[in-house]
């Protein structure tokens, strides 16, 4: 994995004030465990659960309709994954065949009951996995009793449900009483944190991911990020945020040049809004912050987006990511067309993408717009694997420069409760 922080612009004293502070952030992920808030960054060591995640992938044979039923960090980073490793286009393109249920939008579940209807009539095997956390969020559980009520017909159906939630909650509880198979999130980690847990490890084995190399990259990142010293992406990045943050840059956007990388995109984006947002500090003091991170894509998004980045505020941070190896694809000669647009011809697409990378970066160089590249060698699951767990560091990190709890989301609660409390209401 490539880093470069050349135009991250951040004065050399504001790197090193950061990597003072972050040192005991460095020890606790160094010495990760189970008891502590690094809970995130032990799934590495877990040898136990991820296979008996990969164990339970293999035992569901030929399955030809996978269903997950999820919000949030409990399905973003399984798209994620699923999406840069097999293609923007996974979902229809691959065996099995992949549907997340994370709406109650009514027109989307619909397509969905129909389809899983269709696969019980034509006897095919399907697979619906439950994932929630706590395992009362409102629209994993009403999605699950709509879908469970479909299957429900198809004998043994108990074999085709995997509930993957913590330990004691309602929704075990009801897998237990159930007969269907269980996988535990080990308590400390959270949802957005949960990709390396069977939360991701389960359905991604399904898809046919090689999850023992995704976390043989995330345990290379970790090697790296955990070192006190200026080599370190996940603390460059942080520093780099908190710092533009401070003098009014408060919109992280992350720029793909890679459709498959999009959902990764995506993914960062809970990350980042859920651990940073936040009403208080950590000594309870009211601040109301946070970054908001956007997600844009390139090529496309310049001809949507680059007018405002280019010419608008000066209050973004920008993340290019890109991939080096691609499938090469040659545009042909072709004497009529050569007129249209100069010098493409015998050129790969790679070609005139990197040129746009590159003339995107120099544009935001001129502007002194602040930006970082990353690139990934591949788009595998080792490089993949090693991105997210750099990034998921980095947002623990930035938590402690700004002195905010990364871990909790209060915030999504309130919206939780009252729903709760609406639907109490028109009993
Ligand atoms: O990051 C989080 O904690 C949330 O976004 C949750 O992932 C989301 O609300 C789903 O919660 P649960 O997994 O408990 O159903």
């Amino acid at each position: 994995m490539n880093y470069d922080f050349t135009n991250a612009a951040v004065p050399a004293p504001a790197v090193t004030t950061g990597l003072k502070a972050l040192r005991k952030a460095f020890k606790e992920a160094e010495n990760a465990s189970y008891e502590n808030n690094m809970a995130s960054v032990a799934l590495l060591d877990d040898f136990d659960l991820v296979n008996r995640a990969g164990a339970l992938a293999k035992h569901m044979k030929d399955v030809e309709l996978l269903i997950i039923v999820g919000i949030g960090g409990s399905n973003l980073g399984t798209v994620a994954v699923a999406q840069a490793v097999l293609g923007k286009h996974f979902a229809t393109h691959t065996t099995p065949r992949v549907l997340f249920a994370d709406t109650v939008d009514s027109a989307y579940t619909h397509d969905i009951v129909s389809e899983l209807q269709q696969a019980v009539d034509a006897k095919k095997n399907v697979v619906i996995n439950v994932v929630s956390k706590s395992g009362t969020t409102t629209e994993t559980i009403a999605l699950f009793t709509v879908l469970l009520d479909v299957i429900k017909k198809v004998p043994h159906y108990r074999d085709s449900i995997v509930v993957t939630t913590d330990k004691g909650s309602k929704l075990w509880n009801v897998g237990k009483v159930g007969g269907f198979h269980i996988l535990e999130i080990p308590k400390l980690v959270g949802g957005r944190y949960s990709v390396f847990s069977p939360v991701g490890i389960f359905p991604l084995a399904v898809l046919g991911i090689d999850i023992q190399e995704l976390i043989k990259g995330a345990v290379n990142a970790r090697s790296y990020c955990v070192a006190a010293n200026k080599k370190n992406p996940a603390a460059l990045g942080a520093i780099a945020l908190a710092h533009h943050l401070k003098k009014g840059k408060s919109i992280h956007d992350t720029f793909v040049f890679a459709h498959q990388l999009e959902a990764l995109g995506l993914w960062y984006r809970q990350l980042l809004a859920e651990s940073i947002g936040k009403e208080k500090t950590l000594s309870g003091k009211t601040v109301n912050t946070g970054i908001t991170p956007t997600v844009s894509v390139g090529s496309v998004d310049l001809h949507s987006m680059g007018q405002l980045y280019l010419s608008g505020p000066l209050d973004k941070i920008t993340t290019f990511v890109d991939v080096a190896t691609e499938p090469s694809v040659t545009i042909p000669l072709n004497k009529e067309f050569a007129l249209l647009v100069d010098n493409i011809q015998g050129k790969t697409l790679k070609d005139v993408m990197n040129a746009i990378l590159d003339g995107t970066k120099t544009a935001y160089a001129k502007r002194a717009m602040p930006f970082v590249s990353i690139t990934l060698p591949r788009c595998d699951e080792k490089s993949v694997g090693e991105l997210l767990q750099m990034k998921m560091l980095e947002t623990i990190y930035l938590g402690h420069l700004l002195n905010v709890n990364p871990f909790d989301q209060e915030g999504v609660e309130k919206y939780k409760a009252e729903t709760r409390r609406i639907l109490a209401s028109k009993r």
